[in-house]
Formats: C-alpha cells, sequence, structure tokens
C-alpha cells in the first residue's frame, strides 16, 4: 500500500555526495597551489640544511639552499615565499641594529633569490625580536616595550628590505601606528608598489613555541608579549584592528594563528572584502605533523583538510609550513 504522505526522507542530501563526480560539481570551495605562501626559516653559511628539532620535515637553509627551495617553490606553482632569519647571537643588540643593516641574513637572501628566481614573490618579516637577546618585537626600556622608538627602527628595516627587492612586507610586530609609518616612508622612498600584508589580528598564542625554537629564541624570551598581541578571548577587536590597518595603508591582512582563530577570518572577510590571509602557525604543523609521525592520524588528509577549512572560512590564502608538501599533493591530483 503508498502512503499516503510523502515519504521520509523528503530530501536527500546524499543524491549530491553519491559519486566523485557528483561531489565534485556541487564543491563549494577548492584548494590550489595559488593560495599557498611559503614561510622559510634562514640562517648563515653555505650547504646548511639544520633540522628544527620540533618541526620534522622543516629545516633553516642556508641562502643558496633557500634559493634552490625558492625554485623548486616556483616550480611547483606556489606564489610566495617568506623568510624568517635565525640570526647570529653576536649580531644582537638591545637597539636591534642589525634589523636594518642592508647586509643582513634576510636582505641576502631578498636579494639572492630575487636575482635567480625573479618570478616569485618575496615577503619579509617586519619585527625586531630576531635581533635582540630577549626576544620581544619591539625595543624594550626597563621592562616596557617602546611602541613609538619602535616603529622608527621598523621603519628603517621597512626601506632596507624594500630596497633589497622585497615583494611583500609582513610587519608581525603589533605595535599600534607601524602601517601608517610603513606605508609613508615606502611612499617618501620611491617604493610606492611595495605591498603590505599587516599581520593585523595576531593573537598572543602558545601555538608559537616552535618557531622560537626555529629561530634560535627559545627561552630567551622575558614574559611574554601581551601587551602587544591579542588575547584570545577578543574577536570585535580582530575587525577593528583590520579597519586601523586596511585605513593606514595595509593591502592584505592576515589572522594568526590560523586553526584556533577560523571565526575571526570569516569575520575579518565578511566585513571588509579585502585580501585575508591566516597563518598556520609552527605549533598547528607540529600537532598535525607529530600526530601523523606516531601513526594517530593520516598525516597528508589531515594537512589538506586543515587546508581546505581557510578556504571554507574566506581566506585568500594561507602562510604554511605544508606549502610544497600540499603543492606536490595538489598536483599529483
Ligand atoms: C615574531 C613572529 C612569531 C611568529 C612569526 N613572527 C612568533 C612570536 O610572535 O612570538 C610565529 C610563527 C609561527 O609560530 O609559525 N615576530
Amino acid at each position: 500500500m503508498q502512503p499516503i504522505f510523502a515519504p521520509y526522507p523528503q530530501s536527500r542530501f546524499r543524491r549530491t555526495r553519491r559519486t566523485g563526480a557528483i561531489r565534485a560539481l556541487t564543491r563549494e570551495n577548492t584548494l590550489t597551489t595559488d593560495d599557498l605562501i611559503w614561510p622559510v626559516f634562514i640562517r648563515d653559511g653555505s650547504g646548511l640544511r639544520e633540522p628544527v628539532a620540533s618541526m620534522p620535515g622543516v629545516a633553516r637553509l642556508s641562502v643558496d639552499l633557500v634559493v634552490e627551495a625558492a625554485a623548486e617553490a616556483a616550480a611547483l606553482g606556489i606564489p610566495a615565499i617568506c623568510l624568517f632569519p635565525y640570526t647570529d647571537p653576536a649580531l644582537k643588540t638591545a637597539d636591534c641594529r642589525e634589523a636594518w643593516n642592508p647586509e643582513n641574513l634576510a636582505n641576502r637572501a631578498i636579494r639572492a633569490i630575487k636575482a635567480q628566481v625573479p618570478d616569485i614573490a618575496v615577503m619579509t618579516d617586519v619585527a625586531l625580536d630576531p635581533y635582540n637577546a630577549h626576544g620581544h618585537d619591539g625595543l624594550v626600556v626597563d621592562g616596557v616595550i617602546q611602541n613609538d622608538e619602535t616603529i622608527e627602527a621598523l621603519v628603517k628595516m621597512t626601506l632596507a628590505q624594500a630596497d633589497a627587492g622585497a615583494d611583500i612586507l609582513g610587519p608581525s610586530d603589533m605595535m599600534d601606528g607601524r602601517i601608517g609609518a610603513m606605508r609613508s616612508a615606502l611612499e617618501g622612498a620611491g617604493h610606492k608598489d611595495v605591498a603590505i600584508l599587516s599581520y593585523a589580528a595576531k593573537y598572543a598564542s602558545a601555538f608559537y613555541g616552535p618557531f622560537r625554537d626555529a629561530v634560535g629564541a627559545t627561552g630567551a624570551l622575558k614574559g611574554d608579549k601581551k601587551t602587544y598581541q591579542m588575547d584570545p578571548a577578543n574577536s570585535d577587536e580582530a575587525l577593528r584592528l583590520v579597519a586601523r590597518d586596511l585605513a593606514e595603508g595595509a593591502d592584505m591582512v592576515m589572522v594568526k594563528p590560523g586553526m584556533p582563530y577560523l571565526d575571526i577570518c570569516r569575520r575579518v572577510k565578511d566585513a571588509f572584502g579585502a585580501p585575508t590571509f591566516a597563518y598556520q602557525v609552527s605549533g598547528e604543523y607540529a600537532m598535525i605533523k607529530g600526530a601523523a609521525l606516531n601513526g594517530w592520524i593520516d598525516g597528508e588528509r589531515a594537512m589538506l583538510e586543515s587546508l581546505m577549512a581557510f578556504k571554507r572560512a574566506g581566506c585568500d590564502g594561507i602562510l604554511t609550513y605544508f606549502a610544497p608538501d600540499v603543492a606536490r599533493v595538489l598536483r599529483a591530483g
């Protein structure tokens, strides 16, 4: 006997999941190599590849090897590489003057990459923590981070990086007013086309631990970064910071860390429609890699799923240590 009412279930979402072809047709988001910025750690010397213990698969590379890595990334279709220097402790000073030395490690690496792999975009880190012994992103007087004096130093760093040929500057320092100061200095120096990707919503996070190991800052940090990085409890503040940085001349904005802050990514994208990036930071990489190496999760699937989540959250791209790995997987189809 036929039922009088339409039979349940009245809708069958499983129809659009039935085959790979139909799933592909109805898929809402895609991850491509165009979405990737690859953060790399650089060190002095030549022919050196020094593994970072807390980030399996990641190494500090000397400039000659980072040029090779950039060439490999470009061949894989990765649009940008982001440089983080491991500074010789002998070069770390209270005034951080190595930060704007035109011949410092980061500036030499920028020049070498732009000379040999001109098509890859080179992004930099604008912050003072690699250049002092206390590990803070700003200048410190009597234990207090000095906002405005730090900006003067960051502006000198900005101009040295732009002179070296950087395409995208990444201020990760979280001082107030640095975007406006950097933008007007760039305009004044004729670097009007150098882009700024502001670390606009950067949280005081436990997930940066392995990074500090990679840049040789583990154990060095006196206190914490809570007076300049955001409180993980805050969300509206992120929107105010993004609005401020865009108004001061940022071209693109970033949310950092990534996976625990996907709600912030979505709010930022919806509110501003600006190019929005997330940084899947060292601790996020270490969690996935560590679990995979223990056989507790499928590393490749977890990598792909974590990166797709950023696309679903509205991001235009992701800074991720997985960049070459995921590019190889995407290429293999
Ligand atoms: C510091 C900086 C940090 C990261 C990028 N730039 C660490 C910090 O703020 O203490 C972290 C990146 C990562 O964990 O992958 N300017």
